[in-house]
Formats: C-alpha cells, sequence, structure tokens
C-alpha cells in the first residue's frame, strides 16, 4: 500500500536542523530553527547553534580529495559514510535540550564543483596561461560542458536512518539539471529575510569561495534579484598562512597578520584582469579556480616582488575585498546603501575595513545587525530549503543561478517516516 506522505502540509511552525561544511572545510555548520510560513511571509527563530570541527584526519582526507587526490569506489563510499556520520552526530548535539527537529536540511560537503560551460578537462582548473603562450586555434575550441557539475558527500539516507529524522540533502542537482550554476543556493533565504523596504542591499558570504546576493529595495518590486559567487573568499588567505606558518596556524585570526602589511594594489590590479573577475553573472566558481595552483601562481608573482609575510598576507586579502567590490560596479547600475556581511570572513576585521574602503560610500554592516546570524546563515538557508522542499516551495532563484526556472531543490529520504507508517 503506498505510504501517505503529508509533505504537503504545511505545520504552523516546522523545527529544522540545518546542516553544511563549505569549502574552507573549517567544521559542520549546525542550526536548529523553528521555520513558519512561505517564501512570501518567511519567519525563523534560531534555537540554537553551533559549529562541530571535523577529526583531524577526516579534514584531512577531504581537503586532499578537494585538491584532487584520487579515490577508489570503496574509499568513495567509505568518505561519504563517514561525512554523513560527522553530520548526523551535529544534528544530534545540536538539539540537545531541547524539543526534537522534525526535519533535517542538509547541505553536505562540497568536494567538487565545476561551473557551466567549463572547458572540458582539466584547463579551468588553472589561471590562464600568459599573453605569449600558444592559444587554441579558434577552429578547435575546447569543448564546454553543458551542464554544470557538483558534488556534496555526506549522504542523506544514512543521515536519516542515524538520526531517525526525515533527510533532505543533494540540494543543487535539480538547479543544475534545469541549466542552472547550482550556486549560490542561499538567496532564496536572503530574499525572504533581509530584503530592505527602502535600501539597496547586497549580502555578502565570505567562506572559503565569496557569494553575492543582490536585494533591492522592497519599494522597487520589479527590480532584479541577481547573485553570483564573487571569487575567493578566504581561502587563498588560509592557504598561504598555513603555509607561512609551517601549518600551525590555519586562518589569520582578526585579520591582524594582513594588518601589519602592505597590498601590492599593481599585483591586484593585475590579478583582477583574469577571466572569471571578468566574466558576468550567472558565475559559479570554488577551490577548483581559487586553490592551491591558484595560490602557487599568486606565490611567485609575490616573491619576484620581494614581499615579506604580512604583504603577501595583505594582498590576498586585498584580492578578495576588490574582488567583491569590482564585481558589484561591473554587474550594478550602482552601489548599494548597505553591504551586509555573514560568513567566517565577517570575523576578519581587517578585511572588513578594506571592503569598507573598496565599497565606499556603501555601509559595511553584518546579517546579525539585521537580526540573522552572520556565523549560521547558510546552516539557516539550509534549514528553510528543506522546509520548502517539503512544503513544495521550490527553493532556487533562477535569475541567480540561471536555471531555466524555479524548481523542488533536493531530495528527501523518507525512512523515518516509513518507520512511523508501519509502526
Ligand atoms: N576570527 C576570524 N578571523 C579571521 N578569519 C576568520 C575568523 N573566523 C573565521 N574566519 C575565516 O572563516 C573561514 C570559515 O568561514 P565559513 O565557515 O563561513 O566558510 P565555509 O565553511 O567555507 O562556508 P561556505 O563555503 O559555506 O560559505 C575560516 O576558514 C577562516 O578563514
Ligand atoms: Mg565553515
Amino acid at each position: 500500500m503506498p505510504i501517505q506522505l503529508r509533505e504537503k502540509t504545511v505545520a504552523n511552525t516546522m523545527r529544522v536542523v540545518g546542516l553544511i561544511s563549505g569549502t574552507s572545510v573549517d567544521g559542520i555548520d549546525a542550526a536548529l530553527v523553528d521555520v513558519t510560513g512561505d517564501a512570501s511571509r518567511l519567519a525563523v527563530q534560531t534555537v540554537a547553534a553551533a559549529t562541530y570541527p571535523y577529526p583531524d584526519a577526516l579534514r584531512s582526507h577531504i581537503l586532499q580529495v578537494c585538491g584532487g587526490a584520487a579515490l577508489a569506489l570503496t574509499e568513495f563510499a567509505e568518505l561519504d559514510e563517514a561525512i554523513a556520520r560527522q553530520f548526523a552526530k551535529a544534528a544530534l548535539q545540536v538539539q540537545q535540550g531541547q524539543a526534537p527537529a522534525q526535519l533535517i536540511g542538509s547541505h553536505g560537503q562540497t568536494v567538487f564543483h565545476r561551473p557551466r560551460g567549463a572547458t572540458q578537462g582539466a584547463d579551468w582548473l588553472v589561471p590562464p596561461p600568459p599573453d605569449d603562450a600558444p592559444r587554441l586555434a579558434p577552429s578547435d575550441p575546447a569543448p564546454r560542458a553543458e551542464l554544470a557539475y557538483s558534488l556534496q558527500l555526506g549522504r542523506g539516507d544514512l543521515i536519516a536512518h542515524l538520526t531517525q529524522i526525515p533527510t533532505v540533502s543533494n540540494f543543487r542537482a535539480a538547479d543544475i539539471a534545469a541549466g542552472g550554476e547550482g550556486a549560490p543556493m542561499v538567496s532564496g533565504l536572503d530574499v525572504a529575510l533581509l530584503r530592505h523596504p527602502t535600501r539597496d542591499r547586497c549580502v555578502q558570504n565570505i567562506g572559503g569561495i565569496g557569494n553575492v546576493t543582490v536585494l533591492p529595495a522592497g519599494d522597487r518590486p520589479n527590480a532584479l534579484i541577481q547573485g553570483w559567487d564573487t571569487g575567493p573568499g578566504n581561502s587563498l588567505i588560509d592557504l598561504a598562512v598555513e603555509r607561512l606558518s609551517a601549518g600551525a596556524l590555519t586562518y589569520d585570526n582578526d585579520g591582524a597578520w594582513a594588518r601589519q602589511g602592505k597590498p601590492s594594489l599593481e599585483l591586484v590590479a593585475e590579478w583582477l584582469q583574469q577571466p572569471y573577475f571578468r566574466q558576468s553573472p550567472p558565475k559559479s566558481t570554488g577551490r577548483e579556480l581559487f586553490g592551491a595552483a591558484y595560490l602557487e601562481q599568486c606565490w611567485q608573482a609575490m616573491a619576484g616582488r620581494s614581499l615579506d609575510p604580512a604583504d603577501m598576507l595583505a594582498t590576498l586579502t586585498e584580492l578578495t575585498a576588490a574582488s567583491i567590490a569590482e564585481s558589484y560596479r561591473q554587474c550594478l547600475p550602482s552601489l548599494p546603501a548597505e553591504v551586509l556581511l555573514c560568513g567566517g570572513g565577517s570575523r576578519n576585521h581587517y578585511l572588513r575595513q578594506r571592503l569598507q574602503s573598496n565599497l565606499a560610500p556603501a555601509a559595511v554592516l553584518t546579517t546579525d545587525e539585521a537580526g540573522v546570524n552572520a556565523d549560521f546563515k547558510e546552516a539557516i538557508a539550509f534549514a528553510v530549503l528543506a522546509y520548502w522542499r517539503f512544503t513544495q516551495t521550490p527553493g532556487n532563484v533562477p535569475a541567480v543561478t540561471g536555471a531555466r526556472q524555479a524548481v523542488l531543490l533536493g531530495t528527501l529520504h523518507t525512512e523515518p517516516l516509513l518507520g512511523l507508517a508501519h509502526a
């Protein structure tokens, strides 16, 4: 007999766990939230939130895989499940002492992201060759991938099984199948919670990679919502800090090290000429481009100018700030009144200061100041996306991802519901 799922029933309030580990691989962000309403009248109350670091060996393995290390299929399955187990643990821990969640939304751990239209083969993984390098003849263009490809590990069915809570995962696939980038995915939440009635805003997440949602003021209802990945967030800074400290540090706390240096504005201006920064949205990227190989090229250029470690970090921090500001100038008719930061990079006060300088006269704030926790906005977003999947509400913003249409996002793993139905 078919199982009756009550997916369409919108509970007055639904308690949902949102889980994500981003491109920094710094740990699993978990948020326990109460969600009410539909996309146009959404209300979200955060009950609890925490970050659960990966065990060191698992983090190293994930970083190796993200960096291109080969995996046998058995190892792939084991890694997928090891990540799912950590996510399930995080989901249970964040609920401790609280009334239990009815649903989990798990983004999983991104290990690979190839944007739409990337050249097939590995050409797109590294920065373009110098101008005098031989190029393909125009009659022999490299084939291009028709659809984006994005892989998140930590399979949802195991999370559902271990927690006994229905779980939505694999959020990016449906947008990609509809011709979208599968990124950024959080713009729907930004639209629902952070649009200001009279002020144009940009919501800028600074994780490993940066991404923005452009929110025209509510009194301009027909103005276009836009969004794109801006390029490196903390990824290059983190890699450089690790290298400069011989592994002793993983990030530049508060930007204190970079603050002691002087950025090479000439190098930053040169790097901003690279194709990703000049490409029009929709566009997405990842550590595949802004990772170790990219840093190596920057490193050689910085060493060629005899920059000391603090100057190097100041220059890489400036690249993040300037690439964000430059993309706004390229893609928007004017700068917004406010830029609301979130993600770990919003904790780097030197980076914030450089953003303020690059974005003046826009006010640079954090989403905290608009009532949405800046450290956990991405985790909250995946709780809300799961809620939208459960209530049959499309979650992508096609103008942002480039998808042909709005679609339901995510796969709902219902094993716990099936268990209840048979009980
Ligand atoms: N106090 C701080 N000072 C400077 N940088 C910080 C601080 N706290 C966090 N960060 C930076 O933020 C990073 C983690 O940010 P976050 O968790 O938002 O990124 P992420 O996991 O890549 O997320 P996503 O890709 O989903 O946006 C760290 O790797 C570090 O570089
Ligand atoms: Mg993180």
